[in-house]
């Protein structure tokens, strides 16, 4: 069966995708239960300007008290959401030391409002800050 045999090939990883306001960690612990997940976004964390303390982490991902994964051992990455690239940096550090297994951050959002904060998708039009963010 040597044509089985492809260690080229990697296998497709799947994502829960973050929807705020809906995919809080009960829907994360039920949909990683059923299987299938490889990893989770959080919903987004909106930064402006202030380094949390854990608690509010902690508020938007309770996994971080369990090694950053759900129950049944997926990882949840932490989504930021912001333009000041050193708060969010300061912010990703913070949440690295929390145990967090990655930082994911929100450059697709549409909602006028997050883009008018300069937040979300609008910085897509912004590659240099873009870039800095990174
Ligand atoms: C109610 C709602 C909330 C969402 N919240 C987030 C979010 O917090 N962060 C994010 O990156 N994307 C968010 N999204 C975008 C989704 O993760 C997803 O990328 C989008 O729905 C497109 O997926 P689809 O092509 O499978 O429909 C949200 C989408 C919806 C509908």
């Amino acid at each position: 069966m040597a044509h089985f045999d492809r260690p080229h090939v990697t296998q497709p990883t799947l994502l829960l995708a973050p929807m705020e306001g809906l995919l809080d960690f009960v829907l994360r612990d039920i949909l990683t239960r059923v299987g299938g997940v490889d990893r989770c976004v959080s919903e987004f964390i909106r930064v402006t300007g202030t380094l949390y303390p854990e608690r509010v982490f902690l508020r938007y991902v309770p996994e971080l008290l369990q090694g950053g994964k759900t129950a049944s051992g997926v990882p949840v990455r932490p989504q930021l959401l912001g333009s000041d690239e050193v708060c969010l940096a300061d912010n990703a550090a913070r949440l690295a030391a929390m145990g967090a297994e990655g930082i994911d951050l929100n450059f697709g959002c549409p909602s006028p409002v997050v883009n008018r904060h300069r937040g979300g998708s609008a910085l897509l039009e912004e590659p240099e800050l873009l870039y800095r963010i990174v």
